[in-house]
């Protein structure tokens, strides 16, 4: 659904918790060759916030599972848009983009939202125009895969579908990847992007764009990121870290804590703090009960598939 990468650079360390070797680059969902962008774009002397985004504009051009860039999760009209979000963990700017048409390339726009505004997040038909304005090229987003996709979903009576309380029934009537970077001298930057969910409500946004919720950077702390149903994501883990709580506890208080209100919810988190160590969790639902990420340092000469079983 979306991708995360935490990248620790320069630093090699052995620390109690076992081996935590950097620099460190973490994302959900076995997608390595984003996790392999984001790690050639460290060594080949790029700040984190080049390797957040080189990671996840691979996965925006390659479209990883359907999840991610352009010709996926069709809305309820059968249009693709993207969600985006870029976080400096040194300077806690912000860019990012929501409901972004026309452009694939969501996680540069976001980019530009942070280094060429001072604001943090545009949306809609507005985001498009900027990241025109700003020399990004408008095409279309659909594609074959998601224009089949849509036209199953209509033959198949429009289900699912994310309305309730709207009179026709909706049963009879038609009306989400993510990045994070620290390094030594303490600076860290975090990212995402998605395609969100598939036949949403035109305009819906997820928790990818939104700092705190779809991702967060800290460079005193580390950093944290979720993928899953993004209507009810959200989570506390940098917080936690913060507070001692190591990688894999800390994902694991943040799921328990979104259990508490949405016992069936579908998602995962995965953490890293500054020392390279890193954990995920995961909510046990049917269906899913063990979550992949990948994992790049200098340990693993290529990037490593790793898995956690939910609970
Ligand atoms: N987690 C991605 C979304 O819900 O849009």
């Amino acid at each position: 659904m979306c991708l995360l990468v935490v990248v620790v650079y320069f630093l090699t360390l052995l620390l109690p918790l076992g081996h935590a070797s950097l620099p460190l680059v973490i994302n959900t969902w076995p997608f390595k060759d984003a996790t392999g962008a984001a790690w050639g774009a460290l060594q080949s002397g790029g700040s984190v916030l080049d390797a957040v985004e080189k990671g996840c504009a691979r996965c925006e051009a390659d479209q990883c599972d359907g999840s991610v860039g352009y010709g996926g999760s069709p809305d309820e009209n059968g249009e693709t848009t993207l969600d985006a979000m870029i976080m400096n963990g040194d300077t806690m700017e912000v860019g990012a983009v929501a409901d972004l048409r026309r452009i694939k390339n969501a996680i540069g726009v976001a980019r530009a939202v942070m280094e060429r505004t001072t604001h943090t997040m545009l949306v809609g038909e507005s985001a498009s125009l900027f990241a025109e304005n700003m020399g990004f090229t408008a095409e279309d987003l659909t594609t074959n895969k998601s224009l089949n996709i849509f036209s199953e979903w209509l033959k198949g009576n429009c289900q699912p579908n994310y309305r309730k309380n709207v009179f026709p029934d909706p049963s009879t009537h038609c009306g989400p990847y993510r990045m994070i970077a620290i390094d030594q001298a303490g600076h860290l930057a975090a990212g995402t992007s998605t395609n969100g969910l598939t036949h949403k409500v035109p305009g819906r946004v997820g928790d990818s764009p939104i700092a705190g919720a779809g991702a967060y950077a800290d460079s005193s702390v580390g950093g944290a990121a979720a993928t899953g149903d993004g209507d009810v994501m959200i989570y506390l883990a940098v917080e936690q870290m913060r507070a001692g709580a190591d990688p894999s506890t800390a994902c694991k208080t943040a799921i328990s804590r979104i259990k508490r209100h949405y016992a069936d919810f579908f998602g995962a988190i995965i953490c890293a703090n500054t020392t390279g160590h890193y954990g995920a969790a995961c909510n046990k639902v049917a269906g899913f009960s063990t979550f992949f990420y990948m994992v790049s340092n200098p340990e693993t000469d290529k990037p490593a598939l790793l898995s956690v079983d939910c609970f």
